[in-house]
């Protein structure tokens, strides 16, 4: 049997080639390569389509988190709640800017920080919250806006890989305003990443910062350009951080891909779920309304996750791990965090199954079939 990898954008690459070509070609020959054209013309389709006044291309979605709290004057001596359950990005962006990154435990279904434990994490230091929609599902928006109103916090969203994810609520009082809006769009500051394995991904490092306010955008215009309005005229210490013209123009071929591409993972989710019904052992998760299942992410409750994983290896069937070892309890931050329970449940549990926009049935089914094994 041919080995099942864990993402295949080879497909994707076949299905595109013709256009890519062309903007490969259109941006070498134009001779414009940073904060061209393409660049300009990539931000504003992206700020259209996700509904941001403001859409500024930017070297990575890390760099966005950083150039995102910055411009929202978060530094030194302030405290920055969010998930402790995420890639390292998420809490290295917060101290990179020398403020804190307080966690607040995780709920066990979706994933996402639990909202409910935010407001006792507050403290006078508590200036923004940093939820992260963890695999493409939108985290408890309405509570995290109430609380940000009521405590004067800045909202900074982590869409890394939530590109194209609405709120879209299914249970609890929802802001009725916030319902169906793109993530990214509803707090302060949004942040995407362009990294190759996103939903929505280029050719090298990339990313996006999304807000409506004219006075954050003019800043992080001005930190991801050394500090500058004007060339050569640096006001404040910046960064070299610029969306190139050949990933901008890979992204604008994309981009009018991406909903298809969500809607066929959204599928594939599905399959899944009916897949792996009743199979004692796994706990797979809900395609809610809106999930953009960046990962296929499910729980492996029975026996040892590792020795799961391993046998699926064993079957040709390539899994992930994300993430085995939770953000507080990375070396970086040795001995300076409480244990959260569910964060290390989920750390324990959590097992990424095969998932890309064109991954067949009849794979799907060699993928499940495999785990039922594994776990037997
Ligand atoms: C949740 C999260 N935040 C931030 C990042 C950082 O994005 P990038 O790799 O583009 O710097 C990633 C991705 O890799 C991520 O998954």
């Amino acid at each position: 049997m041919k080995a099942i990898p864990i993402l295949d954008l080879g497909p994707e690459v076949e299905n595109l080639w013709p256009e890519i070509s062309a903007a490969l070609e259109r941006v070498i020959r134009s001779g414009q390569f940073i904060l061209g054209p393409e660049t300009k013309n990539f931000e504003k389709e992206a700020g259209e389509w996700l509904g941001a006044k403001h859409a500024i291309g930017v070297n990575s979605g890390t760099d966005a988190l950083v150039i995102g709290l910055r411009a929202l004057g978060i530094g030194p001596g302030d405290e920055v709640i969010t998930t402790p359950f995420s890639f390292f990005a998420t809490a290295e962006s917060i101290s990179n800017v020398g403020a804190k990154p307080v966690f607040v435990d995780v709920e066990l279904d979706s994933m996402n920080i639990n909202a409910d434990l935010i407001e006792a994490a507050i403290t006078e230091r508590t200036k923004a919250i940093m939820p992260v929609h963890l695999f493409g599902r939108a985290c408890a928006m309405t509570t995290i806006t109430d609380l940000a109103k009521k405590h004067d916090l800045k909202i900074i969203e982590d869409c890394a890989q939530s590109f194209g994810s609405t709120y879209e609520p299914t249970c609890g009082t929802a802001n009725p305003a916030l319902v169906g809006k793109q993530t990214g769009t509803i707090g302060d500051v949004g942040c995407f990443s362009f990294f190759p394995t996103k939903n929505l991904g280029c050719y090298g490092d990339g990313g996006l910062i999304t807000t409506d306010s004219d006075e954050v955008a003019d800043l992080c215009r001005m930190l991801r350009a050394h500090g500058s309005k004007k060339k050569y005229m640096n006001e404040i210490l910046g960064y070299n951080s610029r969306l190139d013209s050949v990933q901008a123009a890979i992204l604008r071929v994309k981009l009018p891909h991406i909903k298809a591409y969500n809607e066929a993972r959204r599928k594939i989710a599905q399959n899944y779920r009916d897949l792996l019904a009743g199979v004692e052992g796994v706990v797979t998760p809900e395609v809610v309304p809106g999930h953009v299942f960046h990962q296929y992410t499910v729980r492996i409750t029975k026996g040892d996750r590792d020795a799961v994983q391993s046998k699926l290896q064993e079957m040709g069937v390539s899994s992930m791990l994300y993430y085995p070892v939770p953000q507080d309890r990375l070396p970086v931050y040795l001995g300076q965090y409480p244990t959260y329970e569910t964060n290390e449940v989920l750390s324990r549990q959590v097992l990424s199954l095969p998932i890309w926009p064109q991954l067949d049935y009849e794979t799907q089914k060699v993928v499940a079939d495999a785990v039922k094994r594994a776990l037997a």
